[in-house]
C-alpha cells in the first residue's frame, strides 16, 4: 500500500500522529483558544529565536551541499523577523531578557549536531519548521495578530512577504523531496528525524506550560 506513496506523501503520512500531539499540546491549544496571554505568545516567540538560529545557521553550513541546497531559500529565512518581533515585544534589550527552556536546549543541540553536519537531517528539521510555518502557521500568525492587536510588528515570523502563494511553494517542497534520489533506508531515516523534530516541538511547548506555572524556570537545564 504504502510502496505507492511519494516520499512526501509517506512522510505526511507517518508524521501525521507526531504533528495531531504537537497541534494539540496543552499550551498551544490554550493560545490558540484564545486562554493564553501576551505574554505566553511573547515566550513562544523567545523560543522560536533560538531555534531559527541554529536552523539557520545549519542552512549556511549547507549552502554548498547538492542536497540541502535545493531547499535552502531566502525567502524562508526567519531570524531578522524573529528579532523585530523580539525588539517590538520586549524592547530594545531583549537579548538580556530571554533564555532558551531546557526543550529548546535539546532542540538547538539537535539541530547544531545533526542537521549541520548530515544533509538528510537538516531536511528533515528545515521541513518540519518551515512547512508548518507556511500551513498551520499561517491561521496561528492571524489569529495571534487579531487576540492581541497586532499589525505587522509583533507576528512579522509568520509573515511570508515574499512568498505570494504558499500552498504553491509548498507543493514544489514537496515535489523537491520527491526527486531527492535517496534510497529507501535514507528516506527511513530523514522519516525518523523529522518524528524527533516533532518530539522537540511537544516538549517545548510542555516546557512553556511548565514554566508558565512556575514548575521550570527558563535558567533550569536539561
Ligand atoms: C499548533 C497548531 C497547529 C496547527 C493549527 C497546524 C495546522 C496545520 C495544517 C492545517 C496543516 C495542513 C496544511 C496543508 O495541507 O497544506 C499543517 C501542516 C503541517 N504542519 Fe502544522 N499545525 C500546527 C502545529 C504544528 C507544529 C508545532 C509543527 C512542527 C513544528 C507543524 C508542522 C507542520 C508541517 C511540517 C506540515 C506540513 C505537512 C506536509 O504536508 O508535509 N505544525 N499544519
Amino acid at each position: 500500500m504504502s510502496e505507492t506513496l511519494s516520499f512526501s506523501a509517506a512522510l505526511r503520512e507517518r508524521s501525521a500522529g507526531s504533528h495531531s500531539r504537537s497541534e494539540h499540546a496543552g499550551f498551544m491549544s490554550d493560545l490558540l483558544k484564545g486562554e493564553g496571554s501576551r505574554d505566553d505568545y511573547i515566550s513562544l516567540v523567545a523560543q522560536h529565536y533560538f531555534i531559527y538560529e541554529a536552523l539557520e545557521s545549519a542552512g549556511e553550513r549547507m549552502r554548498n551541499d547538492p542536497v540541502a541546497s535545493v531547499f535552502l531559500s531566502d525567502k524562508l529565512t526567519r531570524l531578522p523577523a524573529l528579532e523585530s518581533d523580539l525588539e517590538f515585544l520586549i524592547g530594545p534589550d531583549w537579548r538580556d531578557r530571554i533564555e532558551p527552556l531546557p526543550a529548546t536546549r535539546r532542540y538547538v543541540d539537535r539541530i547544531r549536531q545533526v542537521a549541520a553536519t548530515w544533509a538528510g537531517g537538516f531536511v528533515a528539521h528545515h521541513y518540519t519548521r518551515y512547512l508548518g510555518d507556511l500551513s498551520g502557521g499561517q491561521f496561528i500568525g492571524r489569529l495571534m495578530a487579531r487576540q492581541f492587536g497586532f499589525e505587522t510588528n509583533g507576528i512579522g515570523f509568520y509573515v511570508f512577504a515574499d512568498i505570494a502563494d504558499p500552498q504553491a511553494f509548498k507543493d514544489v517542497y514537496r515535489e523537491q523531496l520527491d526527486a531527492v534520489p535517496w534510497d529507501d533506508e535514507e528516506r527511513e531515516r530523514v522519516i525518523e528525524e523529522v518524528l524527533v523534530a516533532y518530539r522537540f516541538n511537544t516538549e517545548l511547548f510542555e516546557d512553556l506550560a511548565a514554566a508558565k506555572s512556575g514548575a521550570l524556570s527558563a535558567e533550569q537545564t536539561a
